[in-house]
């Protein structure tokens, strides 16, 4: 099957050359195509140039896409999208003053999360999460990895997974799945931390990975959640049972999270709202991609990530939205372009850049998503009639995607 996507007003991303991750002052730089084509065969993308070259070639569809723009599809690299209920009473403690710590302290917050998702049946949670992923794929998502993290015992965490796989194997989106059985400390294990280490060292991850439920292991290395000694031992096993970290980092504090991803060659580390020279100096010729998360920042008023330094000293940078009941309780990765642009001062392209190509990377999926190139995989989205990418991130809060396609077909 062959389609033709004809008269686009620019085709945005294209790399005739793809690359894994784009990395400082290269994040500035977007290849686009005016007054394109597009082809899609099967389930990729076959050709694309301008229409004035387009080959004389019989299609079995056109879609005639004048005036419109054509971009990648995103790629949400860091979701908790796996949850039941949600905790807007929480968000007025916050308005009211509470700090997050402190609402996790009284047992609110992540366990919240966690009590609701024991009692929860793997049904109502494979339905709750299908419906958020309609609606990702509404906002332009074409691949998203999702956490466990809710579960806290190694039941429910093993029950997460299983719902994410019955989404992988349900949804046209691409999806890689992550264990995060180290995300709270249960009310249970309170004052004896090291144990509930030891349950994620040696049951949660080796039934996860033994069971092949899990593509990566994350831990909430932060102050006040687990050690940089926790982390060690829970990457360690990882690394043992085949499973790469992508870790949560530095939301809280300098916490020494992030030189220990590089350490132990973790494939990204996420948040990252407390990073000095020194965690930017680790970073640096490390393969492991420093991810910001504005959702979260901006649901939790928080200091921003120093993504300009980062950029600056020649790292790549990563986006997502950290779609979660508790600092992030949005799927729509357009918004996280404006809240690149006017929080952390991204230009658009560094933008685009960090939602498609380098968040493709965080999830381990830039050898066949994050840009327009031959061969890759046929995710995209037709815009409605705008008229420039800056649009994008400009006109925050509208809608802008008129059509998705996912695997080369409408979705
Ligand atoms: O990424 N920081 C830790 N975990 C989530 C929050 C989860 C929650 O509050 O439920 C995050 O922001
Ligand atoms: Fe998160």
């Amino acid at each position: 099957m062959r389609t033709l996507i004809s008269n686009i007003k620019q085709l945005v991303q294209v790399e005739e050359h793809p690359r894994q991750r784009v990395c400082g002052k290269d994040m500035a730089q977007m290849q686009t195509v005016n007054d394109a084509y597009l082809i899609v065969e099967d389930d990729h993308f076959a050709g694309y140039g301008t229409m004035s070259e387009l080959p004389e070639q019989t299609f079995d569809h056109e879609v005639n896409a004048e005036g419109r723009m054509v971009f990648p599809s995103f790629c949400d690299s860091h979701t908790h999208l796996v949850y039941s209920g949600s905790r807007e009473i929480e968000y007025i403690d916050k308005i009211r003053g509470l700090s997050y710590e402190e609402i996790a302290l009284r047992g609110g917050g992540i366990l919240n999360s966690a009590k609701r998702v024991q009692e929860a049946s793997e049904e109502q949670l494979f339905d709750d999460a299908m419906q958020r992923l309609q609606q990702m794929i509404g906002f332009g998502s074409g691949a998203v990895e999702i956490k466990s993290g809710y579960g806290m015992t190694v039941e429910a965490e093993m029950k997460m997974l299983r719902v994410i796989r019955r989404l992988k194997e349900s949804s046209p989106l691409t999806i890689k799945s992550t264990l995060l059985g180290a995300h709270g400390i249960p009310m249970e294990y309170r004052g004896r931390q090291e144990a509930f280490v030891d349950l994620v060292v040696n049951e949660m991850i080796p039934q996860a990975a033994a069971e092949g439920l899990a593509d990566y292991v994350d831990v909430f290395c932060d102050q006040g959640f687990f050690t940089v000694h926790d982390t060690e031992r829970m990457l360690e096993a990882g690394a043992r049972h085949g499973l790469r970290g992508k870790i949560h980092a530095n939301e809280l504090a300098c916490s020494g999270g992030i030189q220990v991803a590089v350490k132990y060659d973790a494939l990204s580390c996420d948040h990252l709202e407390f990073t000095g020279e020194a965690e930017i100096e680790c970073l640096k010729n490390s393969n492991t991609m420093p991810t910001v998360l504005p959702g979260a920042a901006f649901f939790l008023n928080m200091r921003h990530a120093p993504v300009r330094q980062m950029m600056d000293a020649g790292l790549p940078v990563a986006l997502a939205s950290d779609c979660n009941p508790g600092s992030s309780p949005s799927t729509n990765m357009q918004l996280i372009l404006s809240m690149a642009c006017i929080n952390y001062r991204m230009l658009p392209e560094e933008a685009f850049n960090a939602t498609t190509i380098n968040s493709a990377y965080a999830m381990g999926v830039s050898d066949q998503l994050g840009s327009i190139a031959v061969g890759k995989k046929a995710n995209f989205y037709i815009t409605k009639p705008i008229p420039t990418y800056e649009y994008m991130p400009y006109a925050y809060g509208e809608n802008k995607v008129e059509v998705a396609f996912l695997n080369g077909k409408v979705v």
